[in-house]
């Protein structure tokens, strides 16, 4: 796999996995690190062998622990504005990602980290994750979308409450909260989070697709829109190969083989 500075590619089977490596930083979101998450994330679109992909932190403490402060301190407004360092976390990892990817979130995931942590599908969570958008304490706010998600996943009350304070919530309150699909010891969290990419791999390719596109319709659309679009995709995937598999194979009681067509 290709190789980079502050990150860690390796793939298994179907699954990639991308590894945040800046450990001595708590693995803070530099400008380096977005480059290297676009080009990543970019291979993992591309190649038609990876069907799911998992984000996670190195090291035992931190996933990320935000946006880097240190590269962040010296700069004007002009440069936020005109270098659009935040817009491009979604532009060119959320939107370019059509496919599966998930959030192994193995500590702490404080501000720019929680907000990438929400961008992916979903977050299974270690016991000691902690999650928070602590950015006021730094006179300013969440930037990559985190007062918009966090407020999506947790409700209003929640959400105000940690912003204001810039508390973290743990593992089991971010679960209790539906923050997080799941959390587990952290020792099992990497093979968890294999486990679940490897069934998403398992499942017919460009359904996986469609759910997903469907699924994030809710964020996006009213109910009535959302509705139809997933009607929509519903009669895509019933003029697909797999589809005529997949019930073929329901009904002689055997494995589905996917072309992914
Ligand atoms: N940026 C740059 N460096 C960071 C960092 C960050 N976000 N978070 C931690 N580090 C560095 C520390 O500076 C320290 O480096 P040195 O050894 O060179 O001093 C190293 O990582 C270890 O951190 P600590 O010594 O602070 O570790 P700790 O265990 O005492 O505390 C912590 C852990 C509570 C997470 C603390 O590091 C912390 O509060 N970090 C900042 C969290 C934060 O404010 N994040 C929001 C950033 S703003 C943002 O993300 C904007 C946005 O919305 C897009």
């Amino acid at each position: 796999s290709a190789s980079y500075e502050t990150i860690l590619t390796e793939t298994d089977g179907a699954v990639t996995i991308i590894t945040l490596n800046r450990p001595k930083a708590l693995n803070a979101l530099s400008s380096v690190v977005l480059e290297e998450l676009i080009k990543a994330f970019a291979a993992y679109q591309a190649d038609d062998s990876q069907l799911c992909a998992i984000i996670t932190g190195s090291g035992d403490k931190a996933f990320a622990a935000g946006a880097d402060i240190k590269e962040m301190s010296d700069k004007a407004a002009a440069d936020f504005y005109l270098d659009d360092f935040f817009s491009r976390w979604t532009s060119e990892i959320v939107k370019t990602t059509r496919k599966p990817w998930i959030a192994a979130v193995n500590g702490f995931a404080l501000g720019g980290g929680c907000e990438l942590a929400m961008m992916a599908d979903f977050i299974i969570a270690s016991d000691n994750a902690k999650f928070g958008q602590p950015e006021i304490k730094l006179g300013v706010a969440p930037g990559m979308g985190g007062s918009q998600r966090l407020t999506r996943a947790v409700g209003k009350s929640k959400a105000m409450e940690m912003c204001l304070t810039g508390r973290m919530m743990g593992a089991e309150e971010a679960e209790r909260s539906n923050l997080v699909a799941k959390v587990v010891p952290h020792d099992e969290l990497m093979t968890e989070a294999k486990k679940t990419a490897a069934l998403i791999a398992s499942m017919p390719p460009m359904a996986a697709i469609a759910n997903k596109e469907m699924v994030n319709s809710a964020y996006e659309m009213t109910l009535e829109q959302g509705i139809v679009q997933e009607r929509r995709l519903f009669q895509i995937l019933a003029a697909s190969e797999d589809k005529k598999e997949g019930m073929a194979a329901f009904v002689e009681k055997r494995e589905g083989k996917w072309t992914g067509r």
